[in-house]
Formats: C-alpha cells, structure tokens, sequence
C-alpha cells in the first residue's frame, strides 16, 4: 500500500518541532465524524482524532450549526471577558455537569486557548492562594508545552530540552499493574504509592517546601492510557486537604465524558479545587477554561488574561457540545463503546505476542507493545518495543486506519476516537488494528522487519 508522500514544498517551511506530520504520511483535506480523507482520496479511520480534541467527531452537525448560527446572528466574534449570552449560555452549561458542591461554589475562569494556558492559570493560581512555591505532580503526567506546564510534566523527551524549566516540582510515582514503579502491582503497589506520597508531604526532609498544589490527570493520557487507582487518588485529595492547597485535575484529555463520565476524576470518588479543561469542550474549536473553588479564586484583577480567551464561536460550539452529551446520554454512549473496544482489543491481544497490556477506560484505549523476544525488563515486564509500536502504527495506516502512539517508552498504540463513533465502525476499527497487528506479529516471528523501516 502507497501513501500519500508530503510534497517538499509543504514541508519546507516547517518548524522543525512539527511531528505527526512527520509520523503520518496524510494530507487530511476532507472529514467527517470517524472519517478523514486523504488528498488522495483515501478515508481513513481516525482514531487520532486531532489529539482527542474532536469529541463528536470531525464536523459534528451540532458544532457546524452552532458555529453557523453564531456566525449569521451579528454577534461580536470575539468578548475578551465581556459578559455576552452566549458566554452565559456556555457556563450554565458547563456548571450542569460539575459536580453539585462545586458548581454551587465555583468560578469559571477564561484561558487563552489552549490546555497548556489553563493549566498555567492553575497553577500560578495556586502559588498566589497559597504563598508556597512547590507543586506536587505524578510521574507520566503530561500537561502541555509552555513553560510552565512543561515544567510539572514528567516525560523525559520535554524536560530534556536545554531550557530552563519552571515551576520547582516533585514527581510522584502514579500507581499502576502493568509497569508498576515498585514492581508489585495490585494492592502491594499501590499502598507503595500511597506510602511515597504520606512521605513527601510528611516528612520535614522530603525535600518538599511549603507546598502550592497538587496536581494530576486521573487517567494518563499521553502517559500510556493508566487510570488513576481510587485509594490512591483518595490519599492525594486528603494530602492537599490537609495542607490547604488545592488538588488541581487535569481534564484536558480525559474530561468531557471521554472516560464514560463527564471527568475522569469521577471514577475516584474525589472532587478536585480546580479543573483544567480544553481539548473535546469546544469539539475542534478552541476554547479552554479552569473551573475554580471559590476559595482560591484570589487572582487581583487582570492578572490572568489574554486576548483570545472570549471567542463567541467557542462558546457555542462548546454549549453546543455540552447540551448534545446530555440530550443523546452521550455517558452511557461511551461506556457502551467503551466496552466493545476493551473486549476487541484483549480478543486480538490474546493471540499476539507483541501485545503486553491492553488498558481502556471509556473510549481511550492503550496497547502496550512489547518485544517478545527480549525477556522482561528491571521490573519483571516484558521489555517495552518502541520500534514495534511505530511499526504498528504504519501498518495502522497501511489498512486505512489512524492511531497515536504514548506512554512512558513510547510503545503504546493509542486510540482517541469520538465519542459519537457506532459499534459497526468499532468494529471496522478493531478488523483493521487485527490486520495491523497480525502484519507486525508475523514480520517480527520471521525477523523481518524492514517493511516498515
Ligand atoms: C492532559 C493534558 N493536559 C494538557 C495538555 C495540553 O493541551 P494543549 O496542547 O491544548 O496546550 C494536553 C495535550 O495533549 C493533555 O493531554
């Protein structure tokens, strides 16, 4: 199967900081719900789904509407924070799927737009409300790529660059089965996890100063697709009660109901002080938001702005968005899909070695490749295959289907479809990664693996 090579004059004047482009050899021109064309004619599935961004799926009738009727009605493109209906209509809206105690307590604060700025809002929010300086964060947490957000992000490949990295931050292990940092898993490893972090903020020589936040995706998302274990989400809630700083969430990937429920966070019977949302809110238009307890909304005025953060167009798609979850009971939606994705990914897992783990929470799955051939790792798992899951990602392609790639080395094949997507193309998503898969599984047993060098 050919791709679509990038024409070098398209690549030429590229930063060099651009990736999937790099990774996926299509030129998108044309899309619609699960379905993204090629220019050259190919539909492909995306499973990409611009980072999880298009909740409902490209150009969802909801979000086209709301954006045209916004359009056609004369309303100011663009409020700053002027008040508006349509920012009014937005908020009600969003304030019906917070928690009660916290909608009943809250403020919505407007971000430029993107997850990197609200967590940025979070986060200096944090140190003003609190005077520490110190942030609390877990390993294989990711939270965009400013300064700051880089700086509590965990992985490796950003921290590394040669720039300085603010704010000042303490990792966290996150607990989890597979890759357990402790090499228990189970009960074992997590009452580990809980131990470390009693620790950090008991200890006067852990290290921590006087801390601002604690905060956290409760379901990894670029860091493998880990959900966050409850007692240990519980344990983080009690610490930053006890201090009285804030439990920051991170919703920007697994908020509005990508999990099956509007946050992830609901699956640990927690409520967070603030939450970080972007991505899926405005369903490919740009809007981001931090939602943030009244106690810690102690901002001066002015001090967090930015001009693109008052977009009439954003707060209709993202209304549009939020009312079409509750009128179509989008949650159980997901749950369902949720459900027929887990079942076909471990179906096709049982019968190839290069799969380790499959992990899914509503719709986001994680497929954990491995090297069948290299033994288990320093923690007693089979070696991660980063090589093997690019691999598996090009033979993704080859059958006309998109996928990401993530996790701690890398290696885990990732799917973000939209949350409107049906059990039939589920199921044409699970034959062609069967496909992909067996490509890669058989190249590997005959130890040829040039094909997709
Ligand atoms: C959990 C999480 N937080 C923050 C961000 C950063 O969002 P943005 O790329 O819009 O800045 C991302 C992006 O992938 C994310 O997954």
């Amino acid at each position: 199967m050919t791709h679509t090579t990038l024409s070098p004059t398209r690549t030429c004047h590229e930063s060099s900081a651009s990736t999937y482009s790099r990774r996926l050899a299509i030129i998108p021109v044309e899309a619609q719900g699960v379905r993204v064309r090629d220019a050259d004619g190919r539909w492909y599935l995306d499973c990409l789904c611009a980072a999880g961004a298009m909740s409902l799926g490209w150009n969802h009738p909801v979000v086209t509407e709301a954006i045209q009727r916004t359009l056609s009605s004369g309303a100011p493109l663009l409020t700053l924070d002027f008040h508006h209906p349509l920012r009014d209509a937005f908020v009600q809206d969003l304030l019906a799927i917070l928690p009660r105690g916290l909608a009943d307590d809250c403020v919505v604060h407007l971000c430029s737009p993107s997850g990197a700025n609200a967590v940025e809002a979070a986060l200096m929010l944090a140190e003003i409300a609190t005077g520490g300086r110190d942030h609390v964060a877990v390993q294989g947490g990711f939270h965009g790529c400013s300064r700051a957000a880089r700086g509590v992000s965990s992985g490796g490949g950003l921290r590394d660059q040669p720039v300085a990295l603010s704010p000042a931050v303490h990792f966290l292990p996150f607990p989890q089965e597979y890759r357990c940092p402790f090499s228990l898993g189970g009960n074992e490893g997590t009452a580990l996890a809980i131990s470390a972090l009693e620790h950090l903020f008991g200890s006067p020589h852990s290290g921590l100063r006087a801390p601002a936040s604690v905060l956290t995706e409760f379901v990894l998302g670029e860091g493998g697709v880990i959900p966050a274990v409850p007692a240990w989400a519980q344990a983080l809630r009690r610490a930053a009660t006890t201090r009285g700083i804030p439990l920051i969430s991170d919703e920007v990937q697994a908020g509005m109901y990508r999990t099956g429920r509007p946050w992830a966070f609901e699956h640990c019977n927690v409520e967070p002080d603030m939450i970080a949302i972007s991505k899926g809110l405005g369903s490919g238009v740009p809007i981001a938001v931090l939602v943030i307890r009244r106690q810690f909304d102690v901002w001066g005025e002015g001090a967090f702005t930015g001009t693109f953060r008052g977009n009439s167009l954003a707060f209709a798609a993202a209304s549009a968005v939020l009312r079409y979850a509750a009128s179509a009971g989008l949650a159980g939606h997901v749950a369902d899909m949720g459900a027929q994705l887990r079942q076909g990914l471990c179906a096709i897992a049982t019968e190839a070695a290069i799969i380790g783990d499959v992990r899914t929470i509503g719709l986001m799955a994680g497929v954990e490749i491995v090297d069948p051939d290299a033994g288990n790792d320093a923690r007693g798992v089979a070696a991660p295959a980063p090589w093997l899951a690019a691999a598996a990602q090009q033979a993704c392609l080859a059958e006309g289907l998109i996928v990401e790639l993530g996790g701690e080395y890398n290696n885990v094949v990732r799917f973000l479809p939209p949350l409107t997507i049906t059990d039939a193309e589920i199921s044409d998503v699970l034959d062609r990664f069967h496909t992909a898969v067996q490509r890669v599984q058989s190249r590997v047993d005959s130890h040829s693996l040039t094909e997709f060098a």
